[in-house]
């Protein structure tokens, strides 16, 4: 629908079944509660309430959801800026008024109650539910909490079920985790009072509705089964578990605080203590950066699925339902692991039994630890399992829809593959590399395949990776691309559409990061205190840990290839090599950076000291720079900051939020802060250019602003912009 006419349509839509008046809230995509939904609901139970022939309500939602929560672009709009607990207050209060209202209130509720539309239907006297809806409040992810009533209802709902402890036991967890919860297992909890399938929805909302005109069903007000259900001791101690129950995962962020002491204030000192909290504290998140960095990274998310050229043109959708994979190493056998728990057969192509036997244990005891914590059940492993098939030829080639190539980084090697797999495929099956640092059209160059070729570089481990870059070549057809971008969202992967050079995008715009952290040390900074500043800005480790989890050996490796390509501004420390000689590869070997006594945990280790001065001797002992922990942090990342501007000039990122996809979910860049491109800005521009300069003149080209850079700053601009 064109958006002038969407605008016009009413959003909220009201008819009358007898004595019952149906609210359907009509606003695709996902209904979400903007300020237009919620005065069009105000008005339609007004309306409701005044007609003498209605008898009770019933509110859904139209198409294939209830209410996916608030407006998140409203929210946005308002996020980051000064505000007032109004925004929360007026939700809450015509929710209280929808609890309390005389005429009874059904909710049917199909497909996501996420959010504002969990806490819209908590505010109902009744819930009907459908086996394939999904129920939560998911606002953390957002760096918000439920600020419609949830924090105080679903408690007390879930406590009603289940007892007071375990109910906010369950609540609890449900808020500060972002659990959802299916439609069966609401019911089971007490969330919702009954479930059907999709198509008997309206007409078990109608027999409730008319039980309740009856007085057959006595309707529920949430807000009232019970008031204060803990004491203030016993909440103190909740807390304290409740802290334990979050852990590292919060580090940096006070939102789940908030989240917590609205529970607790509501629960030991009651409701309408708990629902002004709930206002204040909702106020308090929306005010702060990290909600906009979420709420920015949830439109980015979303954004980089769509492809100018590609998902736009309408390509019939491609059925991907038969793989192979090739190679069942590291990657292969985390790549057919996510393959074959989207449902799709795969074939599993290594060079003997012996290679075959190890990779097919790899899928195995990928499956097999998550049915072990309980995460997947016997049938769905036996299901997985099923589809997977192992050979040591190309027998069958004909019959795929795809093939995933990750056999050993070797230029002649991936060539011969390829050409192999040409003549082994059908002209329409898509034929993909994973390949680190290879060029695909160098990979492909013997072939007449280019055009059904791209890069799929997953990260590691690649069934559990969120991220998997798309590497398109000039010839790598659109339909192909389109084709597997859907892929990509069938097996749960976000797929980022980036150019083809060596390092593709994460990869290439982190290579600054490792050399940042050479060249620091080599000027006289201590690594664990960088490690530190690092872990402390918020990444899940520093350069030095990871390069210890990496593997030293493999650093050395993938630095050598990407110092060869950017040869005009690479830094040479020579730390890696001092490590690489003395056989310390990092954790695998017990010791790199740190030793490891245990084999996982990292503990400074006073023999690196000796290595490091060696690296400083071959620097020629520059005099030692003295940094604050925010210079560090500046030091690391605007050279990276750097080479994505380049990547953006070079159009090998196709927008700036794709990057703070990428750098999110492939280099694990705090999500807070909306991924690299957004935190540059939020430093801005000039800030950026101004140190960048100042460092090329000491440290040389490997600084120095990059045009796409030094001209939004000369001009004030974003770097997103
Ligand atoms: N507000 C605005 N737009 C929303 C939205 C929301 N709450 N939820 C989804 N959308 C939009 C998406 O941006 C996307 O738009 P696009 O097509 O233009 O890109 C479209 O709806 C479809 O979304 P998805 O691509 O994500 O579709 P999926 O089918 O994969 O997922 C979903 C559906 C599970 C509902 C997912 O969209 C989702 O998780 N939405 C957010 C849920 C949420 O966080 N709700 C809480 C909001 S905060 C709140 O309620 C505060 C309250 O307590 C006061
Ligand atoms: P690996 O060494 O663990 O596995 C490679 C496998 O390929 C071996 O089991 C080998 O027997 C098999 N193989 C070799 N020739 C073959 C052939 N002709 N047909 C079928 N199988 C063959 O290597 P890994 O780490 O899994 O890497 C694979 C590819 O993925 C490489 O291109 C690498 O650069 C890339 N990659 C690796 C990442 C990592 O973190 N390990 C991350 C992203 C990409």
């Amino acid at each position: 629908m064109p958006k002038d006419t969407a605008a016009t349509q009413p959003v909220v839509k009201s008819e009358k079944l007898d004595d019952i008046a149906l609210i359907t809230i009509d606003s695709p995509p996902v209904n979400s509660l903007s300020q237009r939904v919620v005065m069009g609901l105000a008005e339609a139970v007004a309306a409701a309430n005044s007609d003498n022939s209605v008898k009770a309500i019933i509110l859904r939602g139209a198409g294939d959801n209830f209410i996916a929560g608030a407006d998140i672009g409203e929210l946005g709009q308002a996020s980051g800026k000064p505000s007032d607990s109004a925004l929360a207050n007026s939700l809450q209060s015509w929710l209280d008024q929808l609890e309390a209202n005389a005429k009874p209130v059904v909710i049917a509720l199909d497909g996501f109650a996420l959010g504002g539309g969990l806490e819209v239907a908590l505010a109902g006297q009744y819930r009907v539910a459908t086996t394939r809806s999904r129920v939560g409040l998911p606002e953390l992810k957002l760096g918000l909490l439920p600020g419609a009533g949830g924090t105080q209802r679903l408690p007390r709902v879930l406590a009603d079920k289940l007892g007071a402890m375990a109910g906010l036991q369950k609540g609890s967890e449900m808020i500060l985790q972002s659990i959802e919860q299916p439609g069966p297992k609401a019911l089971e909890l007490g969330i919702v009072q009954e479930v059907v399938e999709p198509e008997s929805l309206l007409d078990a909302a109608k027999a409730a509705a008319k039980k309740l005109i009856s007085g057959a069903l006595k309707p529920v007000r949430a807000s009232k089964l019970g008031d204060k259900l803990l004491s203030k001791e016993e909440a103190e101690q909740f807390r304290q578990m409740g802290l334990m129950m979050m852990g590292d995962k919060v580090r940096n962020l006070v939102h789940p605080q908030h989240a917590l002491d609205c529970i607790l204030a509501g629960a030991s000192e009651g409701y309408a203590v708990g629902i002004r909290r709930e206002a204040e504290n909702f106020a308090k998140c929306l005010a702060a950066p990290q909600a906009t960095g979420l709420i920015h990274l949830f439109f980015a998310t979303r954004a980089c699925v769509k492809v100018p050229g590609v998902t736009d043109q309408n390509f019939p959708p491609r059925k991907f339902e038969r793989a192979a994979v090739l190679g069942g190493g590291t990657m292969g056998s985390g790549i057919a692991t996510a393959l074959l728990d989207a449902g799709i057969s795969v074939v599993l192509k290594e060079i003997n039994d012996e290679a075959v036997a190890a990779g097919r244990g790899r899928i195995e005891s990928n499956f097999g630890s998550r049915l072990k914590k309980g995460k997947l059940s016997q049938k769905k492993y036996d299901e997985a399992l099923g589809r997977l098939t192992t050979q040591t030829n190309y027998k069958g080639f004909d019959q795929l829809d795809i093939v995933i190539e990750a056999v050993v980084e070797n230029i002649a090697l991936k060539q011969q593959v390829f050409a192999d797999l040409e003549k082994a495929t059908r002209a329409d099956c898509v034929l993909a590399s994973n390949t680190s640092t290879i060029d695909i059209e160098l990979i492909g160059q013997n072939t007449k395949a280019l055009p059904r070729m791209l890069g799929t570089h997953f990260f590691s481990p690649a069934h559990v990776m969120p991220l998997v870059e798309l590497v398109r070549t000039k010839h790598t057809s659109s339909e192909v691309l389109g084709a597997v971008i859907g892929l990509s969202k069938k097996i749960k992967k976000t797929p980022v559409t980036v150019g083809n050079c060596v390092g593709f995008l994460v990869n290439r715009i982190f290579f600054p990061y490792g050399q940042a952290a050479g060249l620091l040390v080599d000027n006289g900074v201590d690594p664990y205190r960088i490690d530190k500043a690092i872990f402390d800005f918020g990444m899940p480790m520093g350069p030095f840990r990871m390069g210890d989890l990496a593997g030293v050996d493999v650093a050395k490796f993938a630095g050598s290839i990407m110092a060869e390509a950017y040869q005009d501004r690479t830094y040479y420390s020579t730390l890696v090599e001092h490590l690489f000689a003395a056989k310390r590869f990092g954790q695998k070997t017990g010791r790199g950076y740190y030793q490891y006594p245990d084999g996982k945990t990292e503990q400074p280790d006073p023999g690196l000291a000796e290595l490091v001065a060696a690296a400083r001797k071959d620097a020629g002992n520059p005099p030692a720079l003295e940094l604050t922990d925010n210079d560090i942090v500046e030091f690391t990342f605007f050279g990276v900051v750097n080479e994505a501007c380049r990547c953006l000039e070079e159009g090998i990122a196709i927008r700036a939020s794709d990057i703070d996809v990428a750098t999110v979910m492939g280099m694990g860049f705090p999500p807070y802060r909306g991924g690299l491109m957004h935190w540059a800005d939020s430093l801005g521009s000039r800030h950026i250019a101004k140190r960048l300069t100042e460092w090329s003149r000491q440290f040389g080209a490997m600084y120095e602003p990059c045009d796409y850079l030094r001209e939004r700053a000369e001009r004030g601009e974003k770097l997103s912009g």
